[in-house]
């Protein structure tokens, strides 16, 4: 066998994501249209998907895309004007568009913002609005409730109602079914079926994602169960999970997500002991992931995004007694004082000092800003002192200001003193540093700076990864 630096095979070399084949549809489009749809294979009914946001468009589209007559349920004027017209409102995501402006002008999607008229109408509605944290960490219902709340007087006999939105554990059997039952005045599981089934998405891959992830399914009983998992084999060309229980759906979201929050913590405590042995957390992490049980994340400045750092608190709230998830919550937000701290080191002192934040949205690629560490990691740098500066090729100037940091235009000669990396973004690879003269350290918060040269007396300081200069 030949010798080589780091392993070349392994499916997870370095932790997170790893691609999966997406499969071709296999569906004779298009079906018969019924009504009521009662699950027979090969026909289609009507759906509404209730909010149409990053998640529940796309799904909306999808749906169309295979038969089914949608009905887009929104709380906002313009989304349900966009989808009206044919067009999406999310600029981003791949294929999105283009399936939008077919299903629109096949007569296939259309959009309200009545939910009880639009649920009074379907055969099944897929409820894909936001349930977030409040200010005590606590699950916030607010959009959910009135989402149940909206289409509740149009739930009918017959009527199936799937949650995507992840929910705490026993959420759709305790809170949902009987909200839904007292509005509508019918039995949950016996005159309308209920059940979850999680959404797993990836933003920026969701089409995608769509075609290969399973669709996990669980309902109030396997007669709910069942009629779910036929509606998604319906539209869906991935393979369909028909599982125990509503809550066993439940918890794998909780699980998978809160899997990760906890393997990124491990990876943040592995390269703190890395810097303090003074070997590179990469190599080891890529090391240790060629043994196939091992399957080792990135450590990096934290977590940000709706999900991650969101769910393990759903699970917290119900069962407070799992320290380990915790925790991983408390290494993965300190992360931040990491970077200030290399900071203050590098310059003896925040007071007055011009730091420049390259990435402010959770991740590179997607403008997304919730739960976004490099909002948090202005917000650390200016209580400390710092004159924080910032850039992101997804934000605007006016949108940068309001998180409190001063606009940089990109290549532009700035007076930074400091610059710290809080994305990924290709674009940081073509940072020229004569661009700052006066740089004393180069904070690479996503070690992806490492090939990048800086002139003598500029620090390189990654995430577990030896120091240079
Ligand atoms: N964004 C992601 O990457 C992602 C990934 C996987 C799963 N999810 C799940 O999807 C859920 C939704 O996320 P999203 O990113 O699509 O959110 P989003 O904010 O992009 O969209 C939510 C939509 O719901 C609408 N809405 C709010 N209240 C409503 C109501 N009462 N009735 C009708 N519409 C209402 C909003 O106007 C908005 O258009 C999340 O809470 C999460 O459980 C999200």
């Amino acid at each position: 066998m030949s010798i080589v630096d780091r392993p070349t095979s392994g499916s997870s070399l370095l932790g997170g994501s790893i691609v999966m084949p997406a499969n071709s549809c296999a569906h004779a489009l298009p079906p018969r249209l019924v009504s009521p749809w009662a699950g027979e294979p090969g026909t289609a009914g009507t759906v509404a998907v209730v909010g149409a946001g990053k998640m529940g468009l796309p799904l909306a589209a999808q749906f169309a895309g295979h038969g089914w007559t949608v009905i887009a349920v929104d709380v906002q004027e313009a989304v349900v004007a966009a989808i009206n017209e044919g067009r999406s409102h999310m600029g981003e995501e791949p294929g999105v568009a283009d399936l939008v402006a077919s299903a629109h002008a096949a007569g296939r999607l259309r959009a309200t913002t009545d939910g009880a008229a639009a649920a009074r109408e379907a055969n099944v509605v897929v409820l894909i609005v936001p349930v977030m944290l409040d200010a005590r960490q606590q699950p916030d219902y607010r959009h959910m409730d009135a989402a149940v709340d909206a289409i509740a007087p149009g739930v009918h006999v017959g009527s199936l109602v799937i949650f995507e939105t992840t929910l705490p554990v026993g959420d759709t059997r305790d809170r949902f079914a009987p909200r839904l039952e007292a509005a509508s005045g019918l039995r949950a599981d016996a005159e309308f079926l209920v059940a979850f089934s999680p959404e797993r998405l990836f933003s920026g891959a969701v089409l995608r994602n769509l075609a290969s992830y399973p669709k996990l399914v669980g309902g109030l009983s396997p007669r709910s169960t069942e009629r779910a998992a036929l509606f998604y084999d319906s539209v869906l060309d991935a393979e369909i999970v028909a599982m125990s229980s509503a809550e066993a759906a439940e918890f794998s979201k909780l699980a998978d997500t809160t899997y990760r929050d906890v393997n990124i913590a491990l990876a943040n405590e592995f390269a703190a002991y890395a810097d303090r042995v003074g070997v590179d957390i990469r190599e080891v992490i890529a090391a240790a992931n060629s043994q196939p049980y091992s399957h080792i994340h990135q450590p990096g400045l934290g977590v940000g995004g709706h999900c991650i750092p969101v769910y393990p608190h759903f699970l917290l709230s119900r069962a407070p007694e799992l320290t380990l998830v915790a925790r991983s919550r408390e290494v993965n937000d300190g992360q931040i004082g990491v970077a200030v701290q290399a900071v203050r080191d590098a310059l003896g002192g925040l007071d007055g000092a011009p730091v420049l934040v390259l990435g402010l949205t959770y991740r590179e690629g997607v403008k997304e800003l919730a739960y976004s560490r490099g909002v948090a990691l202005v917000e650390a740098l200016r209580s400390a002192g710092a004159r924080v500066l910032a850039h992101d090729p997804l934000l605007s100037d006016a949108d940068i200001r309001s998180l409190g940091a001063e606009p940089y235009p990109w290549g532009s000669p700035c007076d930074a003193r400091a610059l710290i990396t809080q994305t990924a973004d290709r674009l940081w690879r073509a940072l020229d540093p004569a661009w700052f003269p006066d740089l004393a350290i180069l904070v690479d918060g996503r070690n992806s700076l490492s090939g990048l040269a800086l002139p003598p007396g500029v620090a390189h300081r990654g995430i577990g990864v030896p120091a240079r200069g």
